[in-house]
């Protein structure tokens, strides 16, 4: 597997691969989650091409950016195991040379949920991935459905700026008990730990009453809240995937995402489930 750190050296090497090219931008500290989307590189694309870099624009002032996990030599050596054909870890230098004049306005997907909880972060999603797109030139890239707000954000910003490439979202890959995996994942204590599963078990609990045709969402967040103790309730809602604007009652025949958040201690956790109604 090669490395590239700077720009330069990731234009000449990218050069020289086989395409179609499929791209996967990751933060690191990589997982089985992370490694599900890479396997799906591999299996379509004739070239793998992974960044790692935790990007500074995308975290707000109190957030985890110096907290949050690096470990650069494992995730070097399962990249490699997995036939990547070249990772990119460029330094914050080398993304941001200059403080950026020119981001990327996230639009409407950003005024709930997670883009009301974390002003700037979309903004800061899309720029980086718009850079990075433009530094690999991909034919493909893939990104999780466990961050599906953000996965919507990249397919509105690829079809509006024109962007010549295919975005792919992957399912999420979960824990035996359902919990879904997340570099974050790092930080929660066991006991923590043991009550994180109570989100994914939330998130089911209404798409099981989305299922079964009950209308009226509130009633079902209702009940969904007092499943989340000892988990603190940041939000649960229901959307229609492309939108991200919270439903009051959920329409007939729908393809519908029900998301949520809420904190195990200090550790912030999202997931959605998809639900069809009858
Ligand atoms: P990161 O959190 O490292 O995630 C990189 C990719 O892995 C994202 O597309 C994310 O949705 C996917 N992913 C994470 N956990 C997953 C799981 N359990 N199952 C399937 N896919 C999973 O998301 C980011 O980094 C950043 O915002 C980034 C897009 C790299 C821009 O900085």
């Amino acid at each position: 597997m090669q490395i590239a750190r700077d720009e330069r050296e990731l234009r000449a090497r990218r050069a020289q691969l086989p395409e179609p090219v499929g791209f996967i931008p990751t933060m690191g500290a990589l997982h089985a989650g992370h490694l599900s989307l890479v396997a799906r590189a591999r299996s379509e694309c004739a070239s793998v091409v992974v960044s790692i870099f935790v990007n500074p624009l995308q975290f707000g002032p109190s957030e985890d950016y110096d907290l949050y996990p690096r470990t650069p030599e494992r995730d070097c050596e399962l990249l490699a195991a997995q036939q990547v054909d070249l990772t990119f870890m460029p330094a914050q230098a080398v993304m941001y040379p200059v403080s950026p004049v020119v981001s990327v306005d996230p639009g409407d997907l950003d005024k709930h949920f997670e883009g009301a909880r974390r002003p700037g972060h979309f903004r800061g999603v899309a720029t980086v991935v718009l850079k990075l797109l433009q530094m690999v030139a991909p034919q493909r890239a893939y990104f999780g459905r466990k961050d599906a707000q953000q996965l919507a954000i990249i397919q509105g910003m690829v079809r509006d700026l024109n962007v010549p490439v295919e975005i792919v979202g992957c399912p999420t890959v979960r824990e035996k008990d359902g919990l879904a995996l997340s570099s974050r994942n790092a930080y929660l204590s066991p006991a923590e730990r043991a009550a994180a599963v109570r989100l994914s078990a939330a998130l089911r609990s209404i798409a099981e009453r989305l299922r079964a045709g009950e209308t009226d969402i509130h009633a079902m967040i209702a009940h969904a809240t007092q499943l989340l103790p000892p988990l603190e309730t940041d939000y649960l809602g229901v959307v229609v995937p492309d939108a991200f604007v919270p439903l009051a009652t959920a329409p007939p025949k729908s393809h519908l995402l029900v998301v949520g958040a809420a904190l195990a201690g200090k550790t912030r956790l999202i997931d959605n489930i998809e639900a069809q109604t009858p």
